[in-house]
């Protein structure tokens, strides 16, 4: 009798622990050290551009590299980069988006060279598209640079560069046929004047000089999200959109209310909260985005997860050296790699 029930035990807790890791919110948990990271040593993989770069740039210091994502229900397997290329064996994946995907692209690369000592690949560009071409297993890793997904037309009746609010057939042929995409927009819906990449914005058959950019921000995406929903077959691709990648100008976020960058910052905050806000962007994001039925689709919630990473930035270590303090983006090796490791473990 007790047998039984110890066996009966044994089974419930096995089947919960089953369903518990199938249900797990990957984006949910804290930062713990672990000695075993990072994946890679950075100044081994030859994909990383120099804004990214940091420890080839001169950060000194190297915590910042040694922790993990752990979410709170279950447990990550750690990113393998043999096993993930088996399992995309002929197939492609594209990052679509502005220099956060670039981002996360490199570190994909990264992980998947730094794996396979020796590993042959071929790199093309065409474009705005890059593509790192696995050749041994037919995998190809694939970048858009594209900062709005919704179409910008060049030279139309040649009044300039038009943002098309309610338009993205200009690259969608070139995003369908990949098996697995990653978009994020975000950054540049609020840039103006010389940082501003367009001079007009068109929605039907109106066109504007500018309008209120949050507006621009929702029909702008809300275009794309009709496009995921309708076009995107879920037999063949899945499709993600990463949510805004947060920065750290503001101290008071992490209880240094005398800090204005992460530029003095050398661990993550850790625990599992966090006080700075939500960015108020997520929200607008995650309304449009529940909108989309395509069960292709699958929300990349990585806000709440970067959030803790205020010493994971370029700071000084990044595009413009010691003259510029890079908040926004992530050093590589880093937290992109937890990006992909969260990305891989949805495919296992
Ligand atoms: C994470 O989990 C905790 C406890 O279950 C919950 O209170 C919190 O809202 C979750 N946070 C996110 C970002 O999902
Ligand atoms: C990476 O490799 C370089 C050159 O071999 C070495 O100097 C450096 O300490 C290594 N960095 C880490 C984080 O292991
Ligand atoms: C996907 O596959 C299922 C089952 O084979 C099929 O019924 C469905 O029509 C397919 N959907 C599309 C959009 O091709
Ligand atoms: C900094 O963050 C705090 C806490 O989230 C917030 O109250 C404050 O308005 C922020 N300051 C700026 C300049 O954004």
């Amino acid at each position: 009798m007790k047998l039984v029930i110890l066996y009966l035990l044994l089974h419930l807790l096995h089947i919960h622990q089953v369903t518990s890791a199938e249900n797990c919110n990957f984006f949910n948990g804290s930062w713990v050290f672990d000695s075993s990271y990072p994946h890679y040593n950075s100044t081994t993989c030859p994909f990383i551009e120099h804004v990214f770069n940091c420890q080839r740039n001169g950060r000194p210091d190297e915590m910042y590299l040694k922790y993990r994502w752990q979410p709170q229900d279950c447990q990550l397997q750690r990113f393998c980069g043999s096993d993930f290329l088996l399992r995309f064996k002929g197939k492609s994946i594209m990052f679509v988006g502005d220099s956060l995907s670039r981002n996360q692209y490199q570190s994909l690369l990264c992980l998947l060279y730094t794996s396979m000592p020796g590993i042959k690949y071929k790199e093309m560009r065409s474009g705005d598209i890059s593509v790192v071409h696995f050749l041994d297993y037919e995998v190809q890793v694939k970048l858009d640079r594209n900062l709005f997904l919704v179409d910008v037309a060049r030279d139309k009746d040649k009044i300039g560069r038009v943002l098309v609010l309610d338009s993205v057939a200009g690259k969608a042929r070139h995003w369908l046929v990949n098996d697995v995409l990653v978009f994020n927009t975000f950054a540049w819906w609020g840039r103006r004047r010389s940082k501003q990449p367009w001079d007009f914005i068109k929605l039907g058959d109106k066109i504007m000089k500018d309008m209120d950019r949050l507006a621009a921000l929702e029909t702008g995406l809300t275009t794309w999200a009709r496009w995921a929903d309708a076009a995107v077959n879920p037999n063949k691709t899945r499709v993600f959109f990463q949510t805004l990648s947060p920065a750290h100008y503001n101290g008071s976020e992490w209880d240094e209310p005398h800090t204005r960058n992460c530029g003095r910052e050398t661990k993550p905050v850790l625990g599992s909260i966090y006080h700075g806000n939500l960015p108020w962007g997520l929200g607008i994001q995650k309304k449009i985005l529940s909108k989309i039925k395509n069960p292709a689709f699958k929300l990349f919630d990585i806000t709440h997860l970067s959030q803790f990473r205020k010493d994971a930035h370029p700071s000084a270590y990044g595009e413009f050296g010691r003259t510029g303090m890079d908040c926004l983006h992530w050093c590589v090796a880093g937290v992109t790699d937890a990006w992909n490791e969260i990305l891989y473990n949805i495919f296992l």
